[in-house]
């Protein structure tokens, strides 16, 4: 492991990249070199955190030679034109998820970053893969011990009716409400859990939504998604974002394989084939509240640093996105869509 510091520049400065900020500097890994929003206001209370004057309200981040990596944090459907700008001026990028809002967008960006004439590290932000609880699932499903993965779920169950209350001061609109997509948005965290504990890819979408309980969103807040991957094994995804309750445990994962399940933080393994019932035992990992930003933002700066590819890399992140912009294709349509997957050009 290299030990340099990153200059990082951040664009977007609301409550997530907040958070990303301070656990920066818990990490002590990177040089804060910019701090960049549309919004004075943001820009001030951002200097106000975190000292210094390196605060830009302008675009100048991406000719600051300092600023080695961009950390992107504006809304889901503004990420395209940041993001682009930064690989073109040769910045590795994290880009918040979903990638962007729209099948035109995340192409745009995978080519952008594709063009790029130098090994870019991105990581986009599907931050679940980072948390030791999925992280203990991932292995054990990886190292076999759940046999052939036939059937998993997931589910972003998540009561945001506060969102109602964030519109944004500089435009007067409110992306939450207007823009955002609950399966592409919530749920595409809880398929691209699904994606990279299986290690397989979504080939077909099929949805339902309804519309009855977060009235002020522009998209339906109840969306459903079957999605099939390429060897025939099959995954659901909810993505609520009105429910009466809190978060659900475990994102409500589910996954069932042929010599063994897993029931959220539960995991069942058959001693041998007579063994049909195997019990269900607690599984080994630390559970974790909230977001873990830090191991998230680590693996990206040591890929940096040591030229590797990043946990979820831009094509990668970019499958999770483009399978749950299709699965709301799937619901509008009334039919089953096709899903293209994406292969890694641009990750090297
Ligand atoms: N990975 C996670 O678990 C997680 C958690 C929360 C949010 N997010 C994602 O993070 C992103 C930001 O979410 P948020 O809740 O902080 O949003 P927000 O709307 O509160 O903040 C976005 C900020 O970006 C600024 N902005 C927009 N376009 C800009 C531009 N072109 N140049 C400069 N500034 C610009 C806005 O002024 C605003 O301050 C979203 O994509 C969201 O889905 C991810």
């Amino acid at each position: 492991m290299g030990s340099r510091k990153i200059g990082v520049g951040f664009i977007g400065l609301g409550h997530n990249a907040l958070g990303h900020i301070r656990a920066h500097i818990a990490l002590g890994k990177s040089d804060l070199v910019a701090f960049c929003d549309r919004n004075p206001n943001r820009v001030e209370a951002a200097r106000r955190e975190f000292g210094g004057d390196a605060l830009y309200t302008t675009e100048d981040i991406y000719s600051n030679p300092g600023v080695e990596a961009i950390s992107i944090h504006t809304g889901d459907g503004q990420h395209r034109e940041p993001f682009v700008k930064a690989v073109q001026a040769g910045k590795h990028v994290l880009v918040e998820k979903p990638v962007a809002n729209t099948e035109e967008d995340v192409l745009a960006m995978v080519e952008a970053a594709n063009s790029a004439g130098r090994s870019l590290k991105i990581q986009v932000g599907y931050i679940l893969r980072f948390n030791p609880l999925f992280e203990a699932i991932h292995k054990a499903a990886r190292e076999g011990k759940l046999g052939n993965i036939y059937y998993v779920e997931a589910d972003y169950v998540h009561n945001l009716l506060y969102q109602a209350g964030q519109t944004d001061e500089m435009t007067g609109r409110n992306w939450f409400l207007e823009e955002e997509l609950p399966m592409v948005g919530g749920g595409s965290h809880a398929l691209d859990l699904l994606r990279w504990i299986s290690g397989k890819e979504v080939v077909r979408a099929s949805a339902y939504s309804n519309h009855f309980t977060f009235l002020e969103m522009r998209s339906d807040d109840c969306q459903v998604a079957l999605f099939q991957f390429e060897d025939g094994s099959i995954a659901k995804v909810a993505a609520l974002y009105g429910p009466r309750c809190e978060m659900a445990p475990c994102y409500n994962l589910r996954l069932y394989g042929t010599n063994g399940t897993v029931d959220r933080d539960r995991i069942a393994i058959s001693s041998s084939t007579a063994d049909v019932h195997p019990a269900f035992e607690q599984i080994d990992a630390p559970r974790v509240r909230g977001h873990p930003y830090g191991p998230e933002i680590e693996d990206w700066l040591d890929a940096i640093t040591n030229d590797r590819p990043t946990r979820t890399p831009l094509h990668d992140g970019a499958n999770s996105t483009l399978a749950t912009l299709r699965a709301v294709q799937a619901a509008c349509e009334g039919r089953a869509v096709e899903v293209a997957v994406l292969a890694a050009e641009s990750d090297k």
